[in-house]
């Protein structure tokens, strides 16, 4: 039975480019997982858009000088060209900045609000007298009254990573005005979603996932939880750009739901607009209604309370309110199965930040390198159990050793030496021998194994299980030496060689999550007519908001194969067409040229 899989991975804020660090947090991972379960032929749905509302993309506007929505739309187009040119196959990549995601977010308000959740209460905000406006948490710079690091956010210090009360800030300044201002805390109202009423929900949400969830997941999650427990929150702010609150009081106008509140929603509001605009309507509850499916949310570690908190819990407080209200029917929704969250990436050794320029942007680095090489550094690097590093030395040797010496030379050898010497044709074989068995069974097995590290997302384990099964052929051609051989005994060569073949046509498959666009053309030297993946296209959705681009993905000629996750079963005589070189050999330069780039 093929399982239905949400790939939901966070929202990312259209306040700056996307660099390596963003890529192997979440999109990569999640990506690597999508294409996996679209192979075993799993019902698979990956989303998420741009969280287009908050304050990290108005203070992004301000500094610019630029309206917010101008900025909203020059960041989205340009993620929306950089996950096509790293093939990141969102089924749907949209924006929060859309009627269906304002309705849907709404919705879910007033589930709350019917179900009690929610309550209003007035506390003191940080007011700007020079530019006479309430200022978001974002644009209020202090010290942190916990770890005392200066430039913490008054919501939020990065230093020690702690939310933090507003309120307690000390020394504060608003960003835009700069260090002459001096912000002061008036009154205004606001609702809450009183959180402690489901602080029992969530700890045993938490706890029921206690087998599989990772460590640093679960046990930063609970012990935040037992250190501060789940307080109310406010979910509203003073503010002009994001969703209205769906209250029709005097005063709301001017106020809209918290970016936190509404952007975690779009898990939701995706899947939703994904089945409007594929003429499928109601296709969204085979993952958000059937208690069988299986969500996954790819975050970094800095999104962790959200996903596994806040989220949960305005899932949990609106039961079955939500499709009451939306559709009519008294179901409830389904929670997220696994948060995987991902550590940091660093970079040379620092923190990666994008105001220094001390980052390797997505879009840039792929001017110079192809997608697979990216993808396949990102993987093996991927921070899963703790923060990593982008060392461009590594990058290079990685390249050189690994998916070039190991990989790519193995499958561009054996299928040049066998084009040349039979003819463009699988080696005609009548029996094999044990070793050339004992190949195929270890290969097999990988299915297994490999699978089983991909099903629980250790995606860095899976991808070096794929090379070490890499390793075993080419061990096994050493031993056989088809060169040497087919100078005295032609049918020996060809068991070695159509050995060597179906063992990499398996290996394409299991390298595919990772390294899709050149398994995508070994698949092609293979003579095969339909390809391993679809393909991504983008086209642009009209509503009561204006327009929005959205990235989609198209199935197109593989949706009626069997799925692919599976042994190879080439045939001898088959046709093989041209092969190439799959990957480029880099200079040992390239790490000095690239190091001279940083921080520029
Ligand atoms: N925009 C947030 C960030 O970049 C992530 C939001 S994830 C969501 O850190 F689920 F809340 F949308
Ligand atoms: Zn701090």
């Amino acid at each position: 039975m093929p399982e239905n899989i949400l790939i939901a991975v966070a929202w990312p804020y259209a306040n700056a480019e996307i660099h390596v660090g963003n890529l192997t947090g979440s999109h990569l991972p999640g990506d690597i997982a999508a294409r996996y379960h679209r192979l075993k032929g799993n019902n698979v749905l990956m989303i998420t858009g741009t969280d287009a509302h908050g304050t990290p993309v108005t203070l992004a506007a301000d500094k610019a000088g630029k309206s917010v929505e101008e900025v909203y739309r020059f960041y989205h187009e340009g993620f929306i060209d950089l996950f096509q040119k790293i093939g990141i196959t969102y089924d749907l990549y949209t924006t929060t900045h859309s009627e269906n995601h304002f309705k849907v977010s709404q919705t879910i308000f007033l589930a709350l609000l019917k179900n009690g959740f929610l309550f209003k209460k007035t506390e003191p905000q940080w007011f700007s007298p020079g530019l006479n406006r309430f200022l978001p948490d974002r644009y209020i710079e202090g010290t942190c009254y916990i770890c005392s690091a200066d430039g913490a956010r008054s919501d939020q210090c990065d230093a020690c990573g702690n939310v933090l009360d507003p309120a307690k800030l000390v020394n504060p300044k608003s960003k835009i005005e700069g260090d002459a201002s001096s912000p002061e805390l008036r009154d205004t109202e606001h609702y809450f979603i009183d959180l402690s009423k489901l602080e029992p929900d969530v700890i045993k949400y938490l706890k029921d996932r206690a087998d599989y969830m990772r460590d640093t997941v679960l046990g930063e999650s609970l012990r935040k939880i037992e250190a501060e427990g789940l307080r109310p929150r406010a979910i509203t702010r003073d503010l002009d750009w994001g969703i209205p609150v769906p209250v029709g009081e005097a005063g709301w106008e001017t106020k809209k739901l918290y970016v936190w509140f509404e952007a975690v929603i779009g898990y939701l509001s995706a899947p939703i607009e994904w089945g409007q605009v594929s003429g499928q309507k109601e296709a969204w509850r085979e993952w958000w209604i059937n208690p069988e499916a299986k969500q996954f949310n790819f975050i970094g570690k800095d999104n962790i309370f959200f996903h596994t908190s806040l989220w949960p819990a305005e899932l949990m407080g609106v039961g079955s309110a939500f499709m009451e209200i939306f559709a009519g029917e008294e179901v409830p929704l389904i929670l997220p199965y696994d948060v995987p969250a991902n550590q940091f990436m660093n970079l040379e050794g620092k923190k990666i930040s994008g105001s220094r320029n001390w980052a390797v942007w997505g879009r840039d680095v792929l001017t110079r390198y192809d997608p697979d090489a990216v993808r396949y550094y990102l993987t093996v690097n991927m921070p899963e159990a703790k923060d990593s590093d982008w060392d461009w030395a590594e990058f290079v040797t990685r390249n050189n050793n690994e998916l070039v010496a190991t990989w790519g030379n193995l499958a561009n050898r054996v299928l040049a030496f066998c084009y040349k010497n039979w003819d463009g044709r699988v080696p005609d074989v009548d029996s094999l021998r044990p070793a050339d068995l004992e190949l195929l069974a270890a290969i097999e097995n990988g299915f297994h194994t490999v699978g089983a590290e991909l099903e629980a997302v250790r995606l860095r384990s899976a991808l070096g299980e794929t090379m070490k099964l890499a390793t075993l052929v080419n061990q096994y051609l050493d031993v056989n030496a088809p060169w040497s051989a087919i100078k005295t005994d032609k049918a020996e060569a060809g068991k070695t060689i159509y050995t060597a073949l179906k063992a990499i046509d398996s290996l394409k498959v299991m390298f595919a999550p990772f390294l899709p666009f050149t398994c995508e053309r070994l698949h092609g030297f293979f003579g095969y007519e339909t390809p391993l993946f679809g393909e991504q296209y983008t086209e642009t959705v009209k509503d009561s908001l204006g327009e929005h681009l959205v990235l989609r993905y198209r199935v197109g000629q593989i949706a009626n194969l069997s799925p692919q996750w599976k042994p190879s079963e080439l045939k001898p005589g088959t046709k093989l067409n041209q092969p190439g070189p799959l990957f480029k050999k880099l200079e040992e330069n390239v790490a000095e040229e690239e190091r001279a780039r940083l921080g520029k």
